[in-house]
């Protein structure tokens, strides 16, 4: 069985100055697998790598099994990669309902789009609660899941998620922490997180980046127990831990 998505000596840059040089995960299916690592590492020009923005120059990149190599964005999007970027954006001027109702595939009849919509408020009771309401009126938090929700109901083979805890009070880091915990076995998650407290409770297994490279992957308590490890990759955040 391939992994749902593979990354292998994967080489990009920006211009032209080398941002990744020899990055290498796997995602296995159903999983969801934490990307971690300093501002700086090259932890969203991987996301970006991957969705076909930034070009792999060097390595390979798969999606169960196949090369996305020399492929555009919105071809990789039709293969069911979900990319929710960093400081990921809502339409403010539509409602919840509305958002949702513009991210479903077009394909969907009227039954088959009110149960993918019900699934995804299944797993967000703060997006349900505020079904009616504008965009642009929920809070930070709020809008943070449902810029995760509305690519989940495109029903993706893998999502992409870039620090979806940034700016967020501790409160919705730990709801955002459960409610990607709750994608295990739904659908393949690779998350970009700097805060070790929702990777923790997120995450199955981690990746870190390091410089452009991969330094160390395995399963997430081997990252857990080893503070010599956060500290040295990961610095000052490791003081988060506990808060
Ligand atoms: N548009 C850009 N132009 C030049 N350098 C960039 C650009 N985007 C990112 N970089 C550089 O690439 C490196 C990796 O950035 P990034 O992938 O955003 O890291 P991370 O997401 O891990 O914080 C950083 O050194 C950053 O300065
Ligand atoms: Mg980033």
């Amino acid at each position: 069985m391939p992994e749902a998505l593979e990354m292998r000596d994967v080489v990009a840059n920006i211009g032209e100055y080398r941002i990744l040089d020899g990055v290498r995960l796997a995602v296995p299916e159903g999983s969801v697998t934490v990307m971690l690592g300093r501002n700086g590492a090259g932890k969203t020009t991987t996301l970006r790598t991957i969705m076909g923005f930034v070009p792999c120059l060097n390595g390979t990149v798969r999606l169960f099994g196949d090369s996305l190599a020399g492929l555009p964005p919105h071809r990789i999007a039709r293969l069911g990669v979900g990319y929710v970027p960093e400081d990921a954006n809502v339409f403010p001027n539509l409602t919840v309902a509305e958002n949702l109702r513009l991210a479903l595939p077009r394909a969907h009849g009227r039954a088959q789009a009110e149960e993918a919509v019900e699934q995804v408020l299944g797993l967000f009771p703060d997006l349900r609660q505020a079904y009616r309401r504008w965009a642009g009126h929920l809070s930070g938090g709020q809008r943070q899941m449902l810029a995760i929700a509305s690519v989940l109901v495109s029903q993706p083979r893998v999502m992409l998620i870039d620090e979806p805890s940034k700016g967020l009070s501790p409160r919705f880091v730990d709801l955002l922490g459960e409610v990607i915990a709750q994608l295990r076995g739904r659908t393949t998650v690779l998350l970009v997180e700097q805060n070790l407290r929702l990777a923790a409770v997120a995450g199955e297994r981690f990746t870190l980046l390091d410089e452009g490279r991969t330094v160390m992957e395995g399963p997430m308590e081997e990252l857990l127990e080893n503070t010599a490890l956060q500290q040295r990759y990961l610095g000052v955040r490791v003081r988060e831990r506990g808060n």
